[in-house]
């Protein structure tokens, strides 16, 4: 695969790489799309989860070696958003271009941080139905489609706890990526979902304003996980992006 192009796009919280189906059917065309499970989620349950954003990353990175890629357009939703920066810092000269999708460069507040242990005291309780609970009502509109919806949750509710709260450690630990923007010299898709409460459009406008070779694409109608609730939409910003 060494001369492939390659889209690697990295899933959020509490997901795993099923979240991806549109894009990877949709963007087969101009891209080979590789959208792995972070170890512990999804098909990759067999393997620990890592609660720490470079280890994650070096992941990805372990997936690329024993794929014979060296470098890739890379993309992620939310916390796969977080992980694409901590694989920027470590391996920039593997990053071709950037797609950040309702995400944000600024770490956790203090009171955020917090929210992270409760959440994670709740998961060892109650299992993913927890996090479930607090996450399926974050991402879509009231007009989101209710097969998407059921897809989504389903897929929340099948993530083993472990990697959930492993999730939730690595993103209350991740550093504050905004001092790297000025520096991300590649170009780079931000994807926002206009009704996103999670990672609000304004943290958008600020990655947006802070990368150079930045572009924003603001989908209407859209909240949290606007890959799977506006599929076309978010497939033509990235397809756009790719052939520039
Ligand atoms: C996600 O959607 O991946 C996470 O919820 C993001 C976050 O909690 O910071």
């Amino acid at each position: 695969m060494a001369d492939t192009q390659v889209l690697l796009l990295v899933h959020g919280f509490p997901l795993d790489h099923r979240m991806w189906h549109s894009q990877v059917g949709e963007l087969a065309d101009v891209r080979q799309v590789m959208a792995p499970d972070l170890d512990g989620h999804g098909n990759a349950r067999d393997r620990p989860a890592s609660d720490n954003m470079d280890d994650i990353a070096r992941q990805l990175a372990r997936h690329l070696d024993q794929a014979g890629v060296e470098a890739v357009d890379l993309g992620g939703f939310s916390m796969g958003g977080y992980v694409c920066f901590a694989f920027w810092r470590l391996f920039p000269q593997r990053v071709r271009s950037l797609v950040l999708i309702d995400t944000k460069a600024t770490a956790d507040t203090d009171a955020g941080r917090e929210g992270r242990d409760a959440l994670a005291a709740k998961i060892r309780h109650e299992g993913a139905a927890a996090a479930t609970d607090a996450m399926l009502p974050k991402m879509f509109t009231a007009n989101g489609p209710e097969h998407i919806r059921g897809v989504a949750q389903q897929i929340m509710l099948e993530q083993p706890p472990e990697a959930l709260i492993a999730d939730l450690m690595a993103m209350k630990g991740r550093p504050d990526s905004t001092p790297d923007l000025p520096n991300i010299n590649i170009p780079t898709l931000v994807v926002v979902g206009d009704s996103d409460e999670v990672t609000p459009p304004a943290e958008s406008e600020a990655m947006a304003a802070a990368v150079a070779k930045a572009r924003l694409v603001t989908i209407a109608g859209a909240a949290h996980l606007s890959p799977m609730e506006r599929s076309a939409e978010v497939n033509a910003a990235i397809n756009d992006h790719l052939a520039r």
